[in-house]
């Protein structure tokens, strides 16, 4: 039932821009509502958007985009990536989100393209993302399969007993 009617919920144009300083405050917000992220992964993604929206190496290093029903409107959702340290053309996809009432629009998936555009104007040929086993199961795994990631790696336990890590990645080819 609720795939079907993640398939039909209704599709509304999403503007992608990059994170202006008027947003962290709003993008903090949505971080600290998103249900399946722990303490500290708040803690850790806020941080990141703090060093996105300040000065260099920070905002070299992590880079965010927002969407948004409106040009300037309220985040739907938000994406922070950047190039990976001691690689010539390979990102990381920090962290990707949508707030729960935003999902299954089409929110992800255009945040998604943008990093790609980005990833692309910038060199990169790879997406990583490093991810936990437990956080992988439902929507989210759904939502990297869909996208195009591979699960190329894995360490068994590396957060705790029983939640390993996974590591994805997107090729984008061409
Ligand atoms: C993962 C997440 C960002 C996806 O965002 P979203 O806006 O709901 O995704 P979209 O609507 O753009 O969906 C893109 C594709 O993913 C798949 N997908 C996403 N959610 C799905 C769901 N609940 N059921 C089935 N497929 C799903 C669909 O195949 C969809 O493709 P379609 O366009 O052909 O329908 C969102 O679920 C989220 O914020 N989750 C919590 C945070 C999180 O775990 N982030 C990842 C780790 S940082």
């Amino acid at each position: 039932l609720f795939e079907a009617s993640h398939a039909a919920a209704a599709r509304r144009p999403v503007v992608v821009r990059p994170l202006a300083p008027r947003d962290v405050p709003r993008v903090e917000e949505l971080i600290r509502g998103i249900d399946n992220f722990n303490e500290d992964e708040v803690a850790c993604a806020i941080e990141l958007v703090g060093l996105a929206a300040g000065p260099p190496p920070g905002a070299d290093d992590y880079r965010v985009l927002v969407a948004s029903a409106e040009p300037d409107g309220a985040p739907l959702g938000y994406a922070c990536f950047g190039p990976t340290p001691m690689t010539r053309q390979t990102f990381d996809l920090y962290w990707i989100a949508a707030t729960a009432e935003a999902r299954g629009r089409g929110v992800g998936r255009a945040l998604h393209d943008e990093v790609v555009r980005a990833v692309r104007a910038a060199g990169g040929r790879r997406i990583r993302v490093e991810t936990s086993s437990l956080e992988t199961y439902g929507a989210t795994q759904r939502f990297y399969d869909a996208t195009g990631y591979r699960t190329v790696g894995r360490v068994d336990n590396f957060y705790k007993d029983g939640d390993h890590l996974l590591i994805l990645l997107y090729e984008l080819g061409g």
